[in-house]
């Protein structure tokens, strides 16, 4: 029984990897694509950004296990195998990172840190004065795992915290929750730092345009830590230049690596990160990969499995 590990991207060595995975499963046979031996013997397939096209090589495979969070590098391939369950990676220090980046941020536009560096670039002393956290309404879109995560470590820190996602569920602990297209405007009318975590799909392309970003309070604030695609970088500069939104943090882009001549690199009000929000952990990720296969092998279920039912 083989385990493949496929990827054309990795910020880690797939050394590092292949090594995790082994000392989490030593009785399985870990291969890394290309040296992926007899492919009649691979039953598991654990990727990221692997090359289009060769998962359908393997015909006893049982699961697709994603090295990250997000699936759309899986989804997006034209050629995957039908019926295999996809399964994402939910792991607590990718989940711990992403908080620990996303309450950056919130502190940073919080406490005017974006402000009083301008200022010293000038030698400038002028205090603003602050707001209080219960009066400043951070809105997260996507309250899976990640969202919720952050969203409770905010409550905690006495923010005003609401949520958005595609799909009816009940407001939970502090956190006032809104759903569906029709919701949207009014969560995004409330929000005055809007967090995106929510994953690349068909429903979430281009869901944030001019339009969505004009029903947010003037001076408010983005951070993208979801995808890309999902906020429109056009408008979002447009939107930036007329001081609507007052600033942002993106660590995610339609196109990665950001080009180097597109014009967010040189906004003075944008703040840029080389897609390290959630970097996946060789040593624990290998651990929650390990559970799936186990979990798979012994005739359960791995969790969670991408559907679109439960994708937000
Ligand atoms: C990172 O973007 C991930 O999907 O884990």
């Amino acid at each position: 029984m083989a385990l493949l590990l496929a990827s054309t991207d990795f910020w880690e060595d797939m050394d590092v990897w292949s090594k995790g995975l082994r000392l989490a499963m030593p009785e399985l046979d870990i291969r890394v694509y290309p040296d992926d031996g007899d492919v009649n013997e691979v039953e598991f397939a654990v990727v990221w950004k692997h090359p289009r096209g060769i998962l359908k090589k393997y015909p006893n495979l049982k699961a697709i296990l994603s090295l990250g969070a997000g699936v759309d590098h899986i989804i997006s391939d034209p050629d995957l195998p039908k019926g295999l369950p996809i399964v994402r990676l939910v792991d607590k220090k990718l989940t711990h990172e992403m908080c620990l980046h996303a309450l950056h941020w919130v502190l940073h536009f919080h406490s005017n840190q974006y402000l009083y560096r301008i200022q010293q670039s000038r030698a400038e002393w002028t205090q603003k004065s602050s707001i209080q956290t219960e009066d400043r309404t951070i809105g997260i879109m996507g309250l899976g795992n990640i969202g919720k995560s952050i969203g409770d470590s905010l409550v905690n820190l006495d923010f005003d915290v609401i949520g958005w996602g595609a799909t009816k569920k009940p407001s939970m602990d502090g956190i006032h929750y809104y759903y569906g297209k029709d919701q949207l405007t009014d969560f995004l009318n409330k929000t005055n730092i809007l967090i995106n975590v929510l994953p690349l799909t068909q429903d979430t392309t281009n869901l944030v345009t001019k339009k969505e970003m004009l029903s947010l309070p003037k001076g408010a604030f983005i951070i993208n830590i979801g995808r890309g695609n999902i906020i429109n970088e056009v408008d979002l500069l447009s939107l930036l230049d007329h001081g609507h939104i007052a600033a942002a943090a993106l660590d995610v882009f339609e196109k990665e690596p950001l080009p180097e001549n597109n014009s967010l690199w040189n906004h003075p009000s944008v703040y840029i990160t080389p897609h390290i929000a959630g970097q996946s952990n060789p040593n624990s990720a290998s651990k929650t990969i390990s559970e799936n296969v186990y979990r798979i092998k012994n005739g359960e279920l791995p969790y969670p499995i991408y559907s679109l039912a439960n994708r937000y």
